[in-house]
């Protein structure tokens, strides 16, 4: 059968799917992948995404009437997807569209003045001096207005559609994997970026005022740790975790990071990759050429594949190698601790790629598999969803298992009066 490159599985399907494309992020899945993996979920399930990005699982589920809990740990998607997932009230929606009138008298006036500009390395690169002095005044009016975005209220609508401005006002392109530039910055003017402005936020404004039916809530939470949130023991997982091939979340997140301050340094931006799951920006790269596993034991697998990346000598080989190491490390992890919080016969399905280092593949979803075998999952497989570009070796899965707790009798001189008839469970 030909796997062929499938764009309604990319996040280019969402584009124009209301709440869904507010904001681009190349690597958000696709929701007729998500549709396709929750259709015959039952009303009464309970939706687990612990990389939820820009929220595309749990709005997804939300839109179908179903209940979803989705985690990360970057403070800017967790606001965003917060903001994806809430319903706004007709009155909430009215209030911000006269707050935006005001906000644009106003950005007239400070067009004039001299405004708070982000920290971004060689931002001229991004933005005309002119075209920065406007964007300035325009979030300046912002600010005075709505306050920063740090909170999430109606006004986050405001905060995105600034983000999708700067964008989109920008020189980055998006015809690569991740984000570059083009040769030349285009110079804007106040009408025009007002009125850029105005017609992102109306579009968004038009999806916010559709009711969900389901509810979605977004926690900050490391996932690599075991999540406890209101006791809640989840019937489903489906998620994209990041993929072991070196891009970096907040590398192609900083342009809005910045500019809605919720990142401020350079030295900031290389912890949080850090923190991540595949994280390779900044610091996060000379802290994984001495990182160490702590010894969790992990597939025989993965040392073969370790192995033979070592053994090209390339000048990089120790640095991959360990990239590849604790990127399955802390992969591992989280499957391990996520046992805690699943319901008996719980489904999983997880959307990943996998990768090549000088020439050794890296077959992430063997590698996946054959850790949740490890950890005692059951029912688990793998098939493949698409070709993730020309070159013929690199593909996405869907990695899927269940959880079935294991049980075992305790033999009769471990039994006390009270658990006489019980077993225990092997977790
Ligand atoms: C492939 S993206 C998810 C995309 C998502 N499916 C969507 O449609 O937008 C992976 C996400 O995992 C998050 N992540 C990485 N390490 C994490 C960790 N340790 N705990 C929680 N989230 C993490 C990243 O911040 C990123 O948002």
């Amino acid at each position: 059968m030909k796997i062929g490159q499938r764009s309604d599985y990319t996040f280019k399907y969402n584009k124009k799917l209301g709440r869904h494309g507010w904001l681009r992020l190349t690597p958000a899945y696709s929701v007729k992948l998500v549709e396709e993996v929750i259709h015959s979920i039952p009303q009464n399930s309970f939706i687990l995404d612990p990389f939820s990005g820009t929220g595309t699982t749990g709005l997804v589920a939300a839109e179908n009437g179903l209940t979803a809990h989705s985690l990360d740990i970057n403070p800017f998607l967790i606001w965003l997807g917060d903001a994806k997932c809430r319903n706004y009230s007709a009155r909430e929606l009215k209030e911000l569209r006269v707050g935006i009138d005001t906000v644009l008298a106003e950005c007239k006036e400070l067009a004039n003045e001299e405004n708070w500009l982000p920290d971004i390395h060689n931002i001229t690169r991004w933005w005309c001096e002119h075209t920065l002095s406007v964007l300035a005044a325009l979030r300046q009016s912002l600010v005075n207005q709505f306050e920063e975005p740090a909170n999430n209220n109606v006004s986050s609508l405001a905060w995105i559609a600034f983000c999708r401005l700067i964008i989109e006002t920008s020189s980055a392109a998006f015809n690569h994997v991740s984000m570059s530039f083009h040769d030349e910055v285009t110079t804007f003017e106040i009408e025009q970026i007002e009125s850029l402005f105005v017609e992102i936020l109306e579009a968004i404004t038009d999806s916010a005022e559709q009711p969900l039916s389901g509810e979605a809530s977004i926690y900050s939470v490391d996932s690599r740790e075991k999540v406890s949130i209101d006791g809640v023991k989840y019937s489903h997982v489906v998620t994209s975790p990041p993929y072991p091939n070196r891009i970096s979340y907040i590398r192609e997140l900083r342009p809005y990071m910045y500019w809605t301050k919720f990142l401020d340094t350079a030295r900031e931006a290389g912890e949080l990759d850090w923190k991540a799951i595949g994280g390779t920006w900044g610091v996060a790269t000379s802290r994984l050429q001495s990182w160490e596993s702590n010894g969790t034991q992990l597939p025989e697998s993965l040392k073969r594949v370790v192995s033979r990346i070592l053994e090209t000598e390339e000048k990089n080989a120790l640095l991959m190698a360990n990239y590849v190491w604790k990127y399955f490390h802390d992969m591992h992890l989280h499957l391990q601790n996520l046992k805690t919080s699943l319901k008996k016969g719980a489904e999983l399905s997880y959307i990943v790629g996998n990768s090549s280092f000088y020439g050794k593949q890296v077959h992430t979803d063997k590698l996946l598999e054959d850790s949740l075998k490890m950890l005692g999952y059951n029912n688990v497989g793998s098939r493949i969803v698409r070709k993730r570009n020309c070159k013929k070796e690199l593909f996405e899965y869907c990695v899927y298992a269940t959880w079935q707790e294991s049980r075992v009798f305790v033999p009769k001189y471990f039994r006390t009066h009270q658990d006489n008839a019980v077993q225990l469970e092997l977790l």
